[in-house]
């Protein structure tokens, strides 16, 4: 999918304009605090080109799952604020609701290059019903419509589906990036291209499994994920997490990645360990003599040489999920020891790296090098949904606008 199927805000005369936009504000918390402001950082460069071209910015969100109901806890509130904090010299107000006669008087009192950030959009349950009167509603307070929201542009609801096509719509400044990362890998990369695809339970991936062999050149099985494989191969995993119960669909991902010339790469050696705890007494063995009391938890040093070698021939690596149980130390070093190796590849411009989804950014930043790749995604579920090949809702109502 090409960037130019989208029009760029840039491209949106914005001035004296109401603009809705849709931000994903579900961020980390603890104790009403944001613990990491990654999605905040993300969004700031559209809100700026959009306050200094004197639109009237409206900001809009979810926060949490609560289900249609006005949950305390899930207020955007500490969000605006943070958001007020990382944009100097722009007050952020906050609006206590997203629609109704006193969101509609804050936004009528906004003035050119202010910015209004709306509570919590699933406090109705319009939002996820995708329901045309929540999306008028929405509508309503705006004249120009940006998504700014890859990361849940996976789900049909109001914010995402109806109101992008209830007013003219454009992509944010982020959510161009991320389909041109994503695109580019997926759809136009450079070859060779491989995929690390980690984590812990192949029934959560086996779509994007699919997909991938049919793609990519190499795909290289990580975490506990790589234990079903090897046993749908006849290997002994001990006493491994293992989805037993799906080797004939690992199986049958073997099959058809040996049919479309997909090399599959499984771990050689690993290190085991009896318990998965922090410090507990570990070994490395060949990947067929893992004793049967034992756990895969990382994989091996013969197995991240052989990775290593892999992404020298390569040009781009796609890398979703970590290749151990990288949280809990000794079982971080292969998926750190091959992500800094991706990292010195990508500075010295002999790889593009792409990575994103649930734990990849943890594992990325745990290994201190999220900075230094290509491109990172802060998406979760929005990111393997496209590595399904699926086309997103969000997307789709942008796409020729
Ligand atoms: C995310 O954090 O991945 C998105 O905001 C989507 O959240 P959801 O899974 O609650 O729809």
């Amino acid at each position: 999918m090409s960037e130019s199927a989208f029009r760029s805000i840039e491209q949106a005369d914005v001035a004296g304009k109401r603009v809705l936009v849709r931000v994903d504000m579900n961020v980390p918390m603890q104790g009403g605090v944001v613990r990491d402001a990654t999605r905040i950082k993300r969004v700031l460069p559209t809100i700026k080109s959009l306050v200094e071209r004197g639109a009237k910015v409206i900001l809009l969100s979810h926060f949490g799952r609560p289900k249609g109901k006005r949950v305390a806890v899930m207020s955007l509130r500490p969000i605006a604020e943070k958001m007020d904090e990382m944009l100097p010299g722009t007050p952020v107000k906050f609006a206590e609701d997203c629609i109704g006669a006193d969101v509609e008087r804050a936004v009528n009192a906004l003035e050119n290059g202010n910015v209004l950030f709306l509570e919590n959009l699933r406090f109705h349950s319009g939002e996820e019903a995708n329901d045309p009167e929540f999306a008028q509603a929405l509508a309503a307070l705006g004249d120009i419509y940006v998504n700014e929201a890859f990361s849940v542009s996976h789900r049909a609801h109001a914010s995402i589906d109806a109101l992008a096509r209830a007013l003219p719509a454009y992509a944010g400044v982020s959510m161009m990036a991320e389909i041109s990362a994503l695109s580019g890998a997926l759809e136009n990369p450079e070859r060779p291209v491989a995929a690390v695809v980690g984590g812990a339970k192949i029934s959560t991936k086996i779509s994007v499994l699919g997909n991938l062999v049919q793609k990519f050149d190499s795909v290289i099985i990580g975490g506990a994920m790589a234990n079903t494989f090897l046993h749908a191969k006849g290997v002994d995993v001990g006493n491994s997490l293992c989805e037993a119960d799906l080797a004939d669909t690992a199986r049958e991902i073997l099959r058809t990645a040996e049919r479309e010339g997909c090399e599959i790469l499984l771990p050689v050696d690993a290190v085991v360990a009896k318990q998965l705890k922090q410090g507990a007494e570990s070994e490395v063995c060949a990947i067929d003599a893992v004793p049967a009391d034992s756990m895969i938890l990382d994989v091996g040093p013969q197995t991240v040489q052989a990775l290593t070698a892999k992404l020298a021939s390569c040009k781009t690596l796609l890398w979703n999920g970590p290749l151990g149980a990288f949280e809990i130390a000794p079982f971080g070093a292969g998926t750190f020891a091959l992500a800094r190796e991706a990292a010195r590849l990508t500075k010295a411009r002999s790889l593009v790296t792409i990575a994103g989804g649930g734990d990849t950014l943890a594992a990325l930043n745990a290994a201190g090098v999220a900075n230094d790749f290509t491109y990172v995604s802060t998406a979760g579920g929005a990111f393997l949904e496209w590595l399904e090949g699926r086309e997103l809702p969000g997307v789709a109502a942008l796409r020729d606008k």
